[in-house]
């Protein structure tokens, strides 16, 4: 037998937005203990796990987490204490029961993933191995070698993670030809700051929004961004397409109106049908050096996604992540549907650690990227995501370039590299 759980206590703490979050310290009968937080998102797809907020208005507008920490220590905790936290897919199986729905909103998506992750991280150190290797080992996760997730850092971004800039959420760097991880991320920063110049000199400001990338207001298109990061690229002494590429990130669940069928630009005056939407990437594609599209239509136009698919699966990778929320299920959809060739991976999408692996699985199984991202609503600093990533050898991870809760993150899968001495 393995070390036992002894006991888990949930508390709130900030997320990077200054609003709470929860966070869960698991001790172990050894005395080890292990703790993880859970980020939140503000463009969250409707498919997602449901996040429990207090909605009591005399305490942080609401968005207080007292009853998702509640629900840990004293509905999950009780039920979890003597088992053996080495048995990652028992403990998970046994909160998806305790909480009994489809979308975890008896318990809440954020109490359960904690209390997941800081048991996984226990876990982790009981065996004496690093979280990366622990994931690989303990889901006998088939890669035989490291190769680290390349960097994708959004630059410009707008939607509802910045007022007054694109409609568009996210326009991102995603790093392809450097040696390696060390090099790779001091490409993307270097490039953010070539970027920041150019910003400058066209009189547009460079505030920064959720995500730590820029949101400069008077930006007169959704298009206008690319042209920016191409002339940043090259600013930075990198070939665009070659060094680093462009990826995109709409979010167009928060543009579309499902009324009318149609997508609206503000910006532009515009409001598209999901084929003019189609016709818009597909023109950019022959402009711009772009690999990926996420979410490049909304998370319920199954029509327009396969449309997608069928005109520009063989070009670029086709990302969902409202659309498929890191679900085992809608994963197998996206497939039988031919929507995608690439996922989005939020922990916090589905709600357990086990699960998430299980979607990863599937996609790989099919060939598909695997993108393990950030959350723009509220991060913290936890890093989990990055030895996730490290442990299935995932192609990316989406996390910002700024902002001292996204910069953990590179520098944990720095520290990982050197650690495996990956040159
Ligand atoms: P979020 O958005 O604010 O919901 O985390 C990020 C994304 O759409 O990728
Ligand atoms: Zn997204």
């Amino acid at each position: 037998m393995g070390a036992t759980i002894k006991n888990i206590l949930a508390q709130e703490i900030l997320s990077s937005d200054g609003s709470p979050t929860i966070e869960a310290t698991v001790t172990l009968d050894n005395g080890i203990t292990a703790v993880a937080s859970v980020p939140f998102g503000i463009s969250a797809g409707v498919h997602e796990a449901k996040m429990i907020l207090d909605n009591d208005p005399q305490r942080y507008n609401g968005k207080g987490m007292l009853k998702s920490c509640n629900n840990v220590n004293n509905i999950i905790a009780p039920k979890l204490k003597g088992s053996v936290v080495t048995n990652q897919k028992r403990i998970d199986k046994i909160m998806i029961d305790l909480d009994g729905t489809k979308n975890k909103s008896k318990l809440g998506g954020n109490s359960i993933l904690a209390v997941s992750l800081a048991c996984a991280r226990a876990a982790s150190l009981a065996k004496g191995l690093p979280l990366y290797k622990y994931i690989r080992q303990y889901y006998k996760i088939p890669h035989k070698k490291w190769i680290l997730p390349k960097p994708m850092m959004v630059v410009i971004e707008g939607g509802k993670h910045a007022d007054q800039s694109t409609d568009f959420q996210e326009y991102l760097m995603s790093v392809l030809g450097a040696p390696n991880i060390r090099e790779a991320v001091r490409w993307g920063e270097e490039t953010y700051q070539s970027l920041k110049i150019i910003l400058n000199a066209r009189g547009l400001n460079t505030n920064v929004g959720n995500e730590g990338a820029f949101a400069p207001g008077g930006i007169i298109s959704n298009e206008e961004p690319l042209s920016i990061i191409v002339e940043a690229i090259e600013k930075a002494g990198f070939e665009p397409g070659r060094d680093i590429a462009i990826s995109l990130d709409p979010a167009t669940s928060e543009l579309y109106d499902a009324k009318e069928g149609t997508y609206i630009l503000k910006r532009e005056s515009a409001q598209l049908s999901s084929s003019q939407m189609v016709g818009l990437f597909k023109s950019w594609l022959t402009k711009y050096p772009i690999i990926s599209i996420e979410d490049a239509l909304a998370e319920d136009d199954w029509e327009g996604w396969q449309a997608l698919y069928r005109e520009l699966g063989d070009k670029v990778r086709i990302v969902g992540d409202d659309l498929t929320v890191t679900s085992k299920e809608r994963v197998k959809k996206a497939i039988d549907r031919q929507a995608i060739n690439a996922v989005l991976i939020k922990l916090n999408q589905i709600g357990t650690l086990t699960e998430t692996v299980e979607t990863i699985a599937l996609g790989q199984e099919h060939n598909f990227w695997q993108i393990v991202s950030h959350r723009g609503g509220g991060e913290t600093n936890d890093t989990f995501l990055v030895d996730l990533a490290v442990a299935v050898n995932a192609e990316y991870i989406k996390v910002g370039p700024t902002r001292g809760e996204r910069t953990a993150k590179y520098n944990r899968l720095m520290a990982i590299e050197s650690e495996l001495k990956l040159k």
